[in-house]
């Protein structure tokens, strides 16, 4: 039984603060998968501990109890009809994102946790308008040093993209050694060095495509691959479309916020990726000294015109080959990217998808069997 396998079995003692909590009283064998809970105080007079899976929220349904690890989205104080204070709060894990409510106990079950926290959360799902919810019961601050033995890994309380941000990295690494331009590669090798911290979990977006840990990787990476199919399908020139392949997005490394939590920073609200990209590549090129200007003046327009319209708030519209490319194949990864998602988080039944989603039409779902 691997490692992740066996952290959704972890029990619900997590609930319990860990300032409560005696280790010595909690015997754990890994290789035979048996907990032994012995003499355990829960708050409330609780003495026994039932043992429950960790739910993750995709597989939520409507009547049952659950309890997981989550990462605290949103939380909103408001008050009900009658005057009750209650909260309203978002919870999402790498499964997906669900609307929860506490009712009870609001005031002491607030100080335990704020908005942007990792939490552990035990709660009943029910459904309200068409769409689950959760009624939250319990729910403390979670960290890797309290609850890092019951199961809790950041990894599983964020989205996150499938492949390991390692691999990709290593995939990366061997397509930038593609760029047969010394000046070009000596460039993406420079900015993707400096950053490799950042860039092995960092999203390609807020709110849009690829907007979970290790996005930007993904789409760079997607983008990449599709360049070196169809670059010589058009005679352009690969070196400068697979440079701006990994450059052109690198602004968002300044634009958007680090950690659990996307968020626009104060540059990104003011200057936007775009700009910062062109920015970060310009400081690159005077670092390198031997790089041809015009050479330079290419790479500066290529990200500069990838967003393709002036609408889509593009400083400039692709004016060579390799711009329109790069343009193409970005809209192209984005929107095959959100229409993924459209169709992993939709909770109907049957074939097609609700509105709700980037395209503002039912998606087709199908079978699954049809697509391979
Ligand atoms: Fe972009
Ligand atoms: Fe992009």
């Amino acid at each position: 039984m691997n490692d992740q396998v066996r952290n959704w079995y972890f029990t619900v003692v997590y609930l319990v603060s860990p300032v409560q909590f005696h280790a010595s009283r909690f015997l754990f064998h890994p290789n035979i998968f048996i907990f032994l809970l012995l003499d355990f105080d829960l708050p409330g007079g609780e003495n026994s501990v039932p043992m429950k899976p960790i739910t993750p929220i995709n597989k939520f349904k409507d009547g049952e109890s659950i309890q997981g690890f989550f990462l605290c989205a949103e939380k909103h104080p408001r008050f009900t009809r009658a005057g009750d204070l209650y909260l309203d709060l978002v919870l999402r894990d790498r499964t997906g994102q669900i609307s929860a409510k506490i009712w009870d106990k609001v005031e002491s079950l607030s100080d335990k946790f704020s908005a942007g926290d990792p939490v552990a959360v035990a709660g009943d799902v029910e459904s309200f308008q068409d769409r689950l919810q959760l009624i939250v019961k319990r729910i403390n601050r979670a960290t890797v040093q309290s609850y890092g033995r019951y199961g809790y890994d950041p990894a599983l309380i964020v989205p996150a993209a499938e492949q390991d941000p390692k691999y990709m990295w290593k995939e990366i690494k061997t397509l930038i050694r593609k760029i047969r331009n010394p000046h070009l590669r000596s460039l993406v090798a420079l900015i993707y060095r400096r950053n490799k911290k950042q860039l092995l979990t960092h999203p390609a977006s807020v709110k849009m495509h690829h907007n979970y840990r290790s996005g930007f990787l993904e789409h760079v990476l997607s983008m990449a691959r599709i360049g070196l199919e169809i670059a010589p399908l058009y005679q352009v020139n690969q070196d400068l479309l697979l440079a701006g392949v990994f450059l052109h997005d690198i602004g968002k490394l300044r634009e958007i916020t680090p950690g659990y939590e996307f968020s626009y920073t104060d540059e990104g609200n003011f200057i936007g990726h775009i700009v910062i990209s062109r920015d970060m590549v310009v400081e690159g090129i005077r670092e390198l000294k031997t790089f041809p200007a015009e050479l330079g003046i290419k790479l500066e327009h290529m990200i500069l015109a990838h967003q393709g319209q002036y609408e889509w708030q593009s400083p400039r519209k692709p004016a060579c080959k390799e711009a329109l490319l790069l343009h193409l194949i970005d809209n192209l990864d984005a929107k095959m990217n959100l229409m993924d998602r459209a169709l992993k988080e939709d909770q109907e039944e049957g074939n097609w998808t609700d509105r709700r989603n980037y395209f503002r039409i039912p998606l087709f779902k199908g079978n699954a069997e049809d697509r391979t």
